[in-house]
């Protein structure tokens, strides 16, 4: 209960100067009170009682004794100044770094409350850890080949989300750092809805920072950041879930006989690369209620990211050690990569956190081995690919 502890760390301090301040009011108001009783019982009686006719002390005691207590209570008062001040300068960083450590966990607390609200968790699941499937209604176009257009109704693979910044905002170190999320939750992307007020959506900019506050919160791997110091550039948690996932898939029917480039491929690529990947499995057709299995188009034949094969590979990048550290940093916004000086969008995640330059090395033999007359479709109407994605 964040939220409660800064609470209470907050009326405790108040409290404490509330009696403070009720002691010093009080004190005062008895002074204020005997003096004036004491004042009133003095009229009358000026002349007899006026200080100076009364007998004071004489200069030696004055200069004795007396004085030195003055001077002692002085020193005294200047010494607990002199120690409150810096006393209350050491704690003040604290109570401000508690104060902040208090303020974004409300943020990450807020994040999660609108996160229920606007249905993130419903799509990319409660944990965020794994893919769901979110319901969608998709033109799947012509994929059996007989020029027919299907209207489904499908399932969409969400990705997950508490990795993101392991693909995305690789480079960021804190939550201020983040512009690609920041990106992708404003705008949306394909099946997944525009959230900030700019994209079209409801968020304004303190909503969606406070949805950011909670992806970072939940971020894996958070924990052994700052134990390991060093720049190993995998983030270990999302290198130990894609090892998992590798090695699941690697056994399965499905892959026997795949190579290890091509199984790579489909766990971290396919999904904006190969057309309907994220759709693929059953479907429902709404008029007559059939099922339709959606097979997933050529392997890299563009979905959401461009088409890749050994043509346009080989153009864009005829050192294939560019093509790897492009993969391993993904695109910046507005900054050119390749040859040709694409332009890049926030679209394309780094995997240098997620994959080893081993594993992203298959990847890239595998993608430049891709022929790109596999990757069309022999006629002019089976040419129209479909737009699965917007
Ligand atoms: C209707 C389902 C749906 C909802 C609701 C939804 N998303 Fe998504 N989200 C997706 C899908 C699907 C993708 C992948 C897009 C694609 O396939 O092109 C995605 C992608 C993302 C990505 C990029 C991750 C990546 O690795 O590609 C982020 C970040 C994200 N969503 C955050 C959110 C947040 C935050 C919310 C709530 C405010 C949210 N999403 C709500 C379906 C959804
Ligand atoms: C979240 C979606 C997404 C994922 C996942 C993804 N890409 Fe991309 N990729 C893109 C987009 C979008 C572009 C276009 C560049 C841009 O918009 O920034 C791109 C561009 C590329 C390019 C440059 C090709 C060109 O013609 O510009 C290569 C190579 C590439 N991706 C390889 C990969 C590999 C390898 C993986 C998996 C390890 C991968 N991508 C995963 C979205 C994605």
């Amino acid at each position: 209960m964040p939220e409660l502890s800064y609470m209470l760390g907050v009326s405790t301090e108040r409290s404490i100067a509330i009696v403070l301040l009720a002691i010093v009011v009080l004190g005062w108001a008895i002074y204020v009170f005997v003096n004036i009783r004491q004042a009133k019982a003095e009229i009358g009686s000026e002349i007899a009682l006026a200080p100076n006719r009364g007998s004071l002390p004489d200069d030696e005691e004055l200069e004795g004794r007396r004085l030195e207590k003055v001077q002692a209570f002085g020193v005294l008062m200047l010494l607990i100044m002199a120690l409150v001040l810096p006393i209350y300068w050491m704690l003040e960083g604290g109570r401000r770094s508690g104060a902040e450590t208090a303020f974004s966990e409300q943020s990450v607390a807020r994040g999660e409350r609108l996160a229920a609200e606007y249905e993130c968790t419903d799509c990319h699941g409660a944990d965020l850890g794994g893919a769901r499937f979110a319901a969608v209604v998709l033109d799947i176009g012509n994929q059996v080949a007989d020029k027919e257009s299907f209207i489904i109704n499908t399932t969409w693979e969400a990705p997950s989300l508490d990795d993101v910044f392991t693909r995305f905002d690789t480079d960021a170190e804190t939550l201020d750092d983040v512009t690609e999320v920041r990106q992708i939750v404003v705008y949306g992307r394909g099946v997944m809805p525009a959230h900030g007020l700019e994209g079209g959506g409801q968020l304004n900019d303190q909503q969606i920072d406070d949805l950011l506050a909670w992806l970072w919160d939940a971020r894996i791997g958070k924990e052994d950041e700052a134990s390991d110091g060093d720049d190993d550039p995998l983030n270990e948690a999302a290198n130990a879930r894609a090892k998992a996932r590798f090695d699941v898939a690697k056994a399965s029917e499905e892959y026997s006989g795949a190579s290890d480039g091509k199984i790579l491929f489909d766990l971290h690529c396919a999904r904006c690369h190969t057309p309907r990947w994220p759709g693929r499995g059953p479907a429902q057709l709404p008029n007559n209620g059939g099922t339709i299995m959606v097979e997933p188009g050529p392997d890299g034949a563009g979905r959401y990211g461009p088409p890749l094969n050994q043509v346009s590979l080989e153009r864009l990048f005829p050192d294939i050690e560019d093509h790897i550290s492009f993969v391993s940093e993904g695109a910046a916004d507005d900054v050119p990569y390749g040859e040709r000086a694409r332009l890049g969008n926030y679209g394309m995640p780094g995997f240098k956190k997620v994959l080893s330059e081993e594993d992203i090395r298959k990847i890239v033999e595998f993608e430049r081995g891709l022929k790109a007359e596999d990757q069309m479709l022999p006629t002019f109407e089976e040419l129209h690919e479909p737009e699965d994605d917007e």
